[in-house]
């Protein structure tokens, strides 16, 4: 999904509009039907769950997301759809799946545009903000905690781990050596001086896998991915299709496996669906994302 924040009138809520990522592919592949009941794991600013509810008559969405302002963004999106829509604020690891319930479930993973776009979220390296990171702002660990309090050799391993940082051990050695760290740029800067300077001016920042580290731990993201996969396909009636969309090779895994592996369930998608050139051009986000769908057999 691609979000675009404009600035709205005095005491006003920002507005976003935005792209849900593969639209075509998630709404055949979940096999919409009239009268269905779908739920939208990560609901973000409603893009998915909008494709649902006008792609069939009288479908229902049970919508989650556990960032409030996203939720609060996907209830003025799709206030026109009225009861159709049940909004509930949880991780979706937590939510309480109740057997055989769903004709559908669908999970788009990461933080949204919008994330990107709110500085003061502290997700983005290109605007100076406290590190923060938290999607669920109710959690108190944030990125300023791991960055300044977690010794030299756990940073190391998580860069590594979860950004798949070939330069984690000396990033980690020069943060530990300059921190304390307030904000994002500070904390971009020092992992910039850190690499050697080809890869300083390579196609992504150098600060690009060590930000998507502090973020997958800070909000437990592969954990939570985990816990879903596992919960989830018995919400779902027989027949009734999971699809997930991931965004780096770690969701994909995950994924991947996690789908095999489940005794109720057939995979559908041999390879993972991926976005046209097409779609590319409309909306980057695309690029890397990973398409899997299964079906409840069992
Ligand atoms: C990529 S956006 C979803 C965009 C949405 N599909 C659309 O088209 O508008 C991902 C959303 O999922 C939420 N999210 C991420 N991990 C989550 C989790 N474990 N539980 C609940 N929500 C989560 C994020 O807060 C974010 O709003």
């Amino acid at each position: 999904m691609n979000f675009h924040a404009f600035k709205p009138p005095d005491n006003e809520e920002p507005v976003f509009s935005h792209i849900p990522v593969l639209p075509q592919q998630v709404i055949v592949g979940l096999a919409v039907r009239p009268g269905g009941h779908y739920l939208d794991a990560t609901v973000g600013g409603g893009g998915h769950s909008r494709l649902i509810l006008a792609a069939a008559p009288d479908t229902r969405i049970t919508a989650l997301d556990q960032d409030e302002e996203a939720l609060a963004a996907a209830r003025r999106e799709l206030a026109e759809f009225g009861e159709r829509v049940q909004f509930i604020h949880t991780n979706f690891a937590a939510y309480q799946f109740a057997c055989s319930t769903f004709d559908g479930i669908i999970a788009d993973l990461g933080v949204s545009s919008y994330h990107l776009d709110r500085p003061e979220r502290g997700f983005s390296f290109r605007h100076a903000a406290s590190l923060d990171m938290r999607m669920n702002k109710q959690q108190s660990l944030t990125a300023a905690d791991v960055i300044n309090n977690w010794d030299e050799a756990e940073l190391a391993d998580i860069f590594f781990a979860y950004g798949e940082e070939r330069f984690s051990r000396r990033i980690a050695k020069r943060i530990v050596e300059q921190r304390p760290f307030d904000t994002t740029t500070e904390l971009a800067q020092a992992i910039a001086s850190s690499v050697p300077p080809q890869y300083r001016y390579g196609r992504i920042h150098p600060a690009t896998r060590v930000f998507q580290a502090l973020r997958i731990v800070v909000n437990d993201e592969l954990k939570s991915l985990e816990i879903f996969i596992q919960k989830a396909p018995h919400a779902l009636v027989l027949g009734g299709r999971i699809a997930i969309i991931s965004f780096h090779s770690l969701e994909d895994r995950i994924v991947k496996h996690g789908l095999r592996n489940s005794p109720l369930l057939q995979v559908l998608t041999k390879k993972p669906i991926t976005a046209s050139e097409e779609e590319i051009n409309t909306n980057p986000r695309s690029r890397s994302a990973k398409l899997r769908i299964a079906q409840r057999v069992k």
